[in-house]
């Protein structure tokens, strides 16, 4: 799945050489796993299995997604802030060219996750039932619906969430709750009607998944 992702962007389309047309991206691979250990390894880890929470896995994950991502802590927000704020990503994604971005995210994608635990047993049959069925009386709707039963994402669009920190996860749920990421999509909105108990709970749930 993530291979269609990749092979079927415009930037491999417009790659100046591509060293075999029956592996398509074999190339793109190799180039992104050269940039990935000069630039990035140090916190997104060896082949995108960050060591700590603060650092999302990368491995695994939808290329698509990736380079929407890299592209949403460059491009501007009317005129000011990127779409997603971050002052370590935002100047390393500024200097990154569209062909690096490709590589990047095609390397990372052909990498296996090593999936975290689920931390607090307590919480998760809130965080199962939020996932599989929504929250009711807020009108938050299943997680499972579009980042699959499984957590594994739909690709192109939806991005997985199985198996990585859950320290990372309920970041970015406050972050989209509380604008300093802008999806221009349904997760600000989704976040922004969920407690901080909620998040939690669905947060650690969505790390154990795998
Ligand atoms: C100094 C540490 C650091 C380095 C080096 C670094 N990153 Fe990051 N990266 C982060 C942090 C922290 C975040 C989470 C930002 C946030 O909270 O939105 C992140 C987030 C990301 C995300 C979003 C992941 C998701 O699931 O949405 C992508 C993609 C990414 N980085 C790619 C890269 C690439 C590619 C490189 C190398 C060119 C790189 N990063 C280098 C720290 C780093
Ligand atoms: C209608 C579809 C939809 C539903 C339902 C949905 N999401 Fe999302 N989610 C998305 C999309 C699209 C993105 C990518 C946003 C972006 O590009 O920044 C996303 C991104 C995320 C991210 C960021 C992942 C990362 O690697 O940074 C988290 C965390 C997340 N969703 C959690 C949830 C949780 C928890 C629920 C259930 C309460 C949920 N989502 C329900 C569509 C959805």
């Amino acid at each position: 799945m993530a291979g269609l992702g990749w092979s079927s962007g415009p930037a491999l389309a417009g790659a100046p050489e591509t060293a075999s047309a029956s592996v398509p991206g074999a190339a793109q691979i190799a180039r992104g796993h050269a940039l990935a250990e000069r630039s990035c390894a140090a916190c997104h880890g060896i082949g995108g299995n960050a060591v700590g929470p603060q650092f999302p896995k990368l491995a695994g994950q939808g290329a698509s997604y990736l380079e929407r991502e890299l592209d949403h802590f460059r491009s501007a927000h009317a005129g000011a802030q990127p779409l997603r704020r971050s002052p370590i990503m935002n100047p390393i994604a500024q200097g990154l060219s569209a062909q690096d971005r490709a590589d990047l995210a095609a390397y990372y994608a052909s990498q296996t996750l090593r999936p975290a635990l689920a931390g607090n047993a307590a919480e998760l049959p809130l965080g199962a039932s939020i996932w599989r069925g929504g929250i009711r009386n807020r009108e938050v709707p299943a997680c499972a619906a579009c980042h699959g039963a499984d957590g594994h994402g739909i690709p192109p669009l939806y991005p997985s969430l199985a198996g990585q920190w859950q320290g990372y996860l309920l970041s970015q749920l406050r972050a989209f709750r509380d604008g300093t990421r802008d999806d221009k999509g349904p997760m600000r909105d989704i976040a922004s009607r969920m407690s901080e108990s909620q998040i939690r709970a669905v947060a650690d749930f969505a790390a154990g998944l795998h």
